[in-house]
């Protein structure tokens, strides 16, 4: 009587290891390679409300590597409240640093 009464909670025990495991799998895999299609249209949308992309390239810039421009990513998209996935936040780092920083991931 009391193991059936643990096997269920046992099962879901289970199943959220593996939900956790093979969502990390998949985040890191992610990580390596940001969808640069994805990532234009995204900024295209969101983020040049308040700047140009010539904000990347002046002089004082804050981001100079592609973890700067990760963090700076994922700064803007919290201040704006839009709650980007870590794929999104990456496919957008990996726009700008491609084709406006033109630093290497
Ligand atoms: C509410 C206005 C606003 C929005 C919306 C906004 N930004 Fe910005 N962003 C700024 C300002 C102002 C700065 C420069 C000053 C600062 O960082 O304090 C900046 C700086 C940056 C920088 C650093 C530039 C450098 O100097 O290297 C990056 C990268 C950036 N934003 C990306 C984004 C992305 C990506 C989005 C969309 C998610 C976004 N921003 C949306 C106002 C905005």
């Amino acid at each position: 009587m009391r193991q059936k009464s643990f096997t269920p909670v046992a099962r879901a025990w289970a199943f959220l290891g593996a939900a956790l495991f093979s969502g990390s799998a998949l985040f890191s895999g992610a990580a390596n390679a940001g969808d640069l299609g994805r990532g234009q249209a995204l900024h295209d949308t969101f983020c040049v409300a308040c700047h140009e992309p010539a904000l990347y390239q002046r002089e004082d810039r804050l981001a100079n590597t592609y973890l700067e421009i990760r963090q700076q990513v994922e700064r803007w998209q919290g201040n704006a409240r839009l709650r980007w996935s870590p794929q999104d936040i990456e496919s957008v780092a990996e726009f700008l640093a491609n084709r406006h920083y033109k630093v290497p991931h």
